[in-house]
């Protein structure tokens, strides 16, 4: 048997001020399309997988978000963490929880923020990497040919293999600096890591007992409290318990047992207003506005206005205009290195 597991728990900071801690990315309609990206990534799925086998992990304040949003989904199939422990926890958790229901399934990891154009080139991928997760062991990510030096992706350089479809991982390197972010661009051997995984249950688990052992002792002792009414319990002391690390730098960069399937099928993860800006439609003057605007002498421009809001703006070149609740955020479009700090001094008095 085989299950999705959607990871829906991360904050989207680099979307503030429109993503907030109580309503982040994943929940929100990015694109204008009247569904959310996690509903976009369900509606993905849900042909190929029937509702039972979906598990959608997620924070506790986002429990009620999930439920309007994705109602097919059983109530018990909702995995709510008490605490943010990044994402070796969530799919931790999913993991052993799967063990508890089949402990043979095939198991695909998916992201709730990206978009996928070609989902027909997609599944042929995860066709291939399932066929490569099923050698017991193999840890399969998709990989994306990258065009630019992104800081914000894992890098991931692979053993040729005499033209297989599924290849051994050399290196991985997790959100590598600029410098060398362009070394592997410029190297030409370096693909993305999409973040899509692919692996059998009892893969992950072993990965977990050998790179995160103490996380792995945690939910093995908890194992007896899943899916009974300790389980919550359970999940509060375990996740003060475990430490706060991605699947990344927990697991993938230090495991023998990686491989990738090269995916090409136009892939964004919408990781920054540049990125959406860069996908969105626009006018004339290189401007995309979701909103009423009045624009003058204006280029380059990414403008997100509330419904009940006109703005009219004259002479500005390259910025980002987002005026959400509380905030009105102006600033450089693509400034993205700068952005983590001006999000984090005006939550102080946010
Ligand atoms: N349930 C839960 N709990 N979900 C989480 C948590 C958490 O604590 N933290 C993050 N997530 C979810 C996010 O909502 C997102 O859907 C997914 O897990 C990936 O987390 P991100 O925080 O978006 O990771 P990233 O984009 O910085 O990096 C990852 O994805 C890149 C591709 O988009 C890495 O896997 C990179 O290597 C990869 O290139
Ligand atoms: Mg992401």
């Amino acid at each position: 048997d085989k299950y999705v597991v959607i990871l829906a728990g991360g904050i989207g900071i680099k979307f503030w001020p429109f993503s907030r801690h109580h309503k982040p990315k994943q929940f929100l309609d990015l694109l204008g399309t009247g569904k959310s990206l996690l509903q976009m990534t369900y509606d993905r799925f849900k042909d190929a997988f029937e509702p039972y086998q979906f598990i959608v992990v997620t924070n506790k304040r986002y429990l009620s978000l999930v439920k309007e949003q994705l109602p097919q989904i059983p109530e018990n199939q909702i995995l709510v963490e008490p605490l943010r422990r990044n994402t070796a926890a969530s799919i931790a958790l999913a993991s052993y929880k799967i063990k508890k229901l089949n402990p043979n399934a095939m198991v695909l990891i998916s992201p709730s923020d990206q978009l996928i154009f070609n989902e027909q080139a997609f599944f042929e991928a995860i066709d291939l990497a399932i066929e490569g997760a099923s050698e017991s062991g193999n840890l399969v990510t998709i990989g994306i040919r990258p065009n630019r030096a992104d800081t914000s992706y894992g890098y991931i350089q692979y053993f040729p293999d005499n033209g297989k479809q599924v290849k051994k991982v050399k290196t991985f390197t997790e959100k590598p600096d600029f410098s060398l972010a362009t070394t592997f661009l410029e190297s030409g051997d370096f693909v993305w890591n999409s973040g899509t995984f692919i692996w059998k249950n009892e893969s992950i688990i072993n990965a977990f007992e050998k790179y995160l052992p103490e996380m792995a002792e945690v939910f093995e002792e908890g194992e007896i409290y899943f899916c009974t009414e300790k389980e919550h319990l359970f999940l509060n002391k375990a996740y003060s318990l475990i430490k706060n690390i991605s699947i990344d730098h927990g697991i993938l960069e230090r495991s023998d047992e990686f491989f990738m399937v090269l995916g090409d099928f136009g892939w964004s993860d919408l990781g920054s207003w540049q990125n959406l800006y860069d996908i969105s439609d626009k006018d004339n003057e290189q401007n995309s506005v979701k909103g009423k605007a009045l624009l003058y002498d204006t280029e380059n421009c990414f403008i997100q206005l509330p419904q009940d809001k006109l703005v009219v703006i004259q002479g500005l070149k390259d910025y980002l205009i987002s005026d959400s609740e509380n905030v009105l955020l102006i600033c450089k479009l693509g400034e993205e290195s700068k952005f983590r700090e001006y999000v984090t001094d005006a939550r102080k008095i946010d």
